[in-house]
């Protein structure tokens, strides 16, 4: 044994001769117990679960080894439980280890463990228990439950009684935010958390989800969520829903007024801009009707819709074009018309050509035939082609026969 100690030491040396004076230091307190050496890891566990220690001999030479709570009582000596805790239990006992699994763990069994090794003089290695209690469900709070667009507003978020404090998040959608976290103690070393998310909110965040989402190593995914409900002012927009085309004198015009808002436009108006609207002009809730249109009614008219909110408009601007007018317009019919004569014509030609491969193709046939016909009656070339080019009565027979 000696004889090893001394072997490693010279390794040591020569392998981490930068770090002589810290390694020899160690060394040196290895070798006072003749190269055995004693380990053990910390442990963190969640409270009601199990944890398990585990002490480690390198190079036993039957050593007896022992198992301490942190008011140094014996939990086990060897494989023996002198203590009366049946939540401790032997997982393994060799040589070269004691494992003992605590069942049930509670806060009050936090603490340093210790792994003795009875050698000359005792080696000691400590495994501190950390128990890790989850938080509670978060509380997420709002000031208010609506809010108008442009307007701040402020959510909390708390996560009660864990340990260790417990750290919270902000995800509004996709987005990450930054809240304002306080942390506090409770008397039992319990940590309280909370996060303050100041927000401003616009028109599009109505219905977006905000999230604060918990992150302690005893739990996973925890969170809490809420919909924003953000109120904003109404979107006015004018549509022309007749004529169609140019808003020519003599003719009708219609406009209806779309607005959209949160809480829904509980009133839309028409007015004309600088003016009266035309005597007869009929208006009925959103849709605006004149009758027999004049040039003069040309003018800005304008529709006013108001929520909760706010109040917005959209205009349109009345044009009235000479009741003859539209110049403008047949271009579009002209190329319509242009496209459709194209088209007619294009179909006429592909249709002849069809008709004439056809009629080709047979006539071809029939030429053949006479060729034929007429070569195997006649005794040379010259008389088989003159017996081809007057063989009309065959004609009729093979013009039958094809079809
Ligand atoms: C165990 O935890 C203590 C602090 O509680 C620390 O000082 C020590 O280095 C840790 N031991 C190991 C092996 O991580
Ligand atoms: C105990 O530990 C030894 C060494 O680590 C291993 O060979 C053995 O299988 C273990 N026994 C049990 C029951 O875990
Ligand atoms: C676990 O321990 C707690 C007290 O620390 C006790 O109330 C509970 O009944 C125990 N649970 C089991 C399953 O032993
Ligand atoms: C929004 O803020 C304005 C002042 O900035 C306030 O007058 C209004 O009441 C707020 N709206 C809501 C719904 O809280
Ligand atoms: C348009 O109105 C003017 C007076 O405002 C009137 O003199 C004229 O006849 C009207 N034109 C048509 C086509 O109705
Ligand atoms: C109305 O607009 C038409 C558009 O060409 C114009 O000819 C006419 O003079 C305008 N009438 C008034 C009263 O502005």
């Amino acid at each position: 044994m000696a004889i090893t100690g001394n072997g490693s030491l010279t390794i040591s040396l020569s392998v981490f001769v930068i770090s002589a004076a810290f390694l020899l230091k160690g060394t040196a307190e290895t070798l006072s117990v003749e190269g055995q050496n004693l380990g053990t890891d910390n442990v963190s566990v969640i409270e009601g679960e199990m944890a398990t220690i585990s002490c480690r001999v390198k190079n036993n030479d039957d050593s007896v080894i022992q198992l301490l709570n942190p008011n140094r009582q014996t939990i086990y000596f060897r494989d023996v439980r002198p203590l009366k805790d049946s939540r401790f239990q032997l997982v393994n006992f060799s040589d070269n280890e004691l494992r003992v699994s605590l069942s049930n763990v509670s806060l009050s069994d936090e603490g340093r463990y210790v792994c003795q090794l009875y050698t000359d003089p005792p080696q000691e290695a400590y495994a501190d228990i950390t128990v890790l209690v989850p938080p509670g469900s978060p509380i997420m709070d709002s000031q208010e439950d609506v809010v108008s667009e442009g307007n701040e507003t402020e959510l909390t978020c708390t996560a009660m009684g864990s340990k260790p404090a417990a750290s919270i998040r902000w995800m509004k959608g996709e987005q990450e935010l930054t809240g304002k976290m306080t942390v506090d103690e409770t008397y039992d070393g319990m940590f309280t958390v909370t996060s303050r998310l100041r927000l401003t909110v616009s028109k599009e965040d109505d219905g977006a989800p905000v999230s604060c989402i918990i992150d302690h190593p005893a739990v996973k995914d925890l969170r809490a969520q809420r919909y924003l409900e953000v109120l904003y002012q109404p979107e006015v927009k004018i549509v022309q829903a007749f004529p169609e085309g140019l808003t020519r004198e003599g003719e009708n015009l219609e406009l209806t007024c779309i607005a959209k808002g949160k809480p829904q436009p509980h009133q839309i108006s028409w007015l004309r801009v600088d003016d009266d609207v035309p005597s007869h002009t009929v208006i009925t809730g959103s849709d605006l009707f004149i009758e027999n249109l004049n040039k003069s009614y040309n003018g800005t008219y304008r529709c006013v819709a108001s929520n909760a909110v706010g109040e917005a408009y959209d205009d349109y601007i009345l044009f009235v074009y000479d009741s003859r007018a539209g110049e403008g317009a047949p271009q579009k019919i002209d190329h319509a018309v242009i496209g459709g004569v194209v088209a007619v014509v294009m179909f006429a030609i592909l249709c002849a050509l069809i008709v004439l491969g056809r009629y080709f193709a047979r006539h071809k046939g029939t030429y053949f035939t006479h060729e034929a016909k007429g070569a195997d009656d006649a005794a040379d070339a010259d008389t088989a082609i003159i017996n081809a080019e007057g063989g009309h009565n065959n004609t009729e027979e093979k013009k039958e026969y094809y079809i």
